[in-house]
């Protein structure tokens, strides 16, 4: 169970995000509902929270913005007093064969999903370096682990989330903090929707488990990951594809 603590979670205002931060304030964590644009969602996520027993609130940032995630993480500290998980979840995609991407295609997956990341963890871990303690999980993709074609940018954002986590834990471990990450396989959220219904069952042929994943599947691991039950978990990717890759 989560009592006591305090939980960020970007891009919670959709998706897979959403149902994190859902589990998290469930389980009693207090949870903070990034966004980027969608202020509506992000507050019916923390209407339904609070419908339910649980506390959120919102708070709108852009995380491949370093000043605006230092003013996010500030706030939090100043209102709360603490942070103890954060989940790097946000996160985009811009397809395309590698021979037509363009440079602002590949430097905006790359600012959202891996520097965004890098720039929630540089200023929350000064925080839990205080307290001896904390949860990081990011959520890399399969397409990190094994590549994709069409996402040349965005298998190499899940890639680099990979090895952001194993240093970081490797950095933050002697003080009692985790780092962690999650490497979804195909999972029905806004996404994925966009795929022609053909692309979907190839994938879903690649799926030992024969079905796509809901953000439920991942949702429960992040809850896992942010218990003091995985607390002698760090450094790990935690495939959860359904046996896509293995
Ligand atoms: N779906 C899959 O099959 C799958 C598989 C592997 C990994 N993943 C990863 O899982 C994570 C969530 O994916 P999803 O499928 O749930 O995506 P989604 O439904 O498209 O939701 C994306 C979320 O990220 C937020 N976001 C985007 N850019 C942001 C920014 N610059 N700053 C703050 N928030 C931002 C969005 O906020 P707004 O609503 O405000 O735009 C939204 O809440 C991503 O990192 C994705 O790469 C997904």
């Amino acid at each position: 169970m989560l009592q006591n603590k305090v939980a960020l979670v970007t891009g919670a205002s959709r998706g897979i995000g959403r149902e994190i931060a859902i589990t998290l304030a469930g389980q009693g964590a207090t949870v903070i509902v990034n966004y980027q644009g969608s202020k509506e969602k992000a507050e019916d996520v923390v209407s339904f929270i609070k419908e339910n027993g649980g506390c959120a609130e919102s708070f709108g940032c852009d995380v491949s913005n370093f000043e605006l995630c230092a003013e996010m993480i500030g706030q939090i500290i100043e209102k709360y007093g603490r942070l103890d998980v954060l989940v790097n979840n946000a996160g985009i995609t811009r397809d395309g064969l590698l021979m037509k991407m363009s440079e602002e295609d590949f430097s905006k997956v790359i600012d959202v999903n891996l520097k965004g990341a890098f720039n929630t963890i540089r200023h929350a871990s000064r925080y839990f370096l205080k307290q001896r303690s904390g949860s990081i999980i990011n959520i890399s993709s399969v397409s990190g682990v094994s590549g994709n074609a069409g996402q040349a940018n965005y298998s190499a954002a899940k890639a680099g989330i990979i090895g952001l986590t194993k240093s970081v834990a490797k950095e933050l471990g002697s003080r009692g903090i985790t780092v962690n990450a999650i490497a979804p396989g195909f999972i029905e959220t806004d996404m994925t929707d966009a795929m022609p219904e053909k692309a979907k069952e190839a994938v879903k042929s690649q799926i030992t488990l024969g079905r796509i994943g809901t953000p439920a599947d991942i949702a429960g691991v992040a809850a896992f990951l942010a218990s003091d039950a995985a607390s002698y978990i760090t450094g790990q990717v935690i495939s959860v594809d359904g046996g896509m890759v293995f």
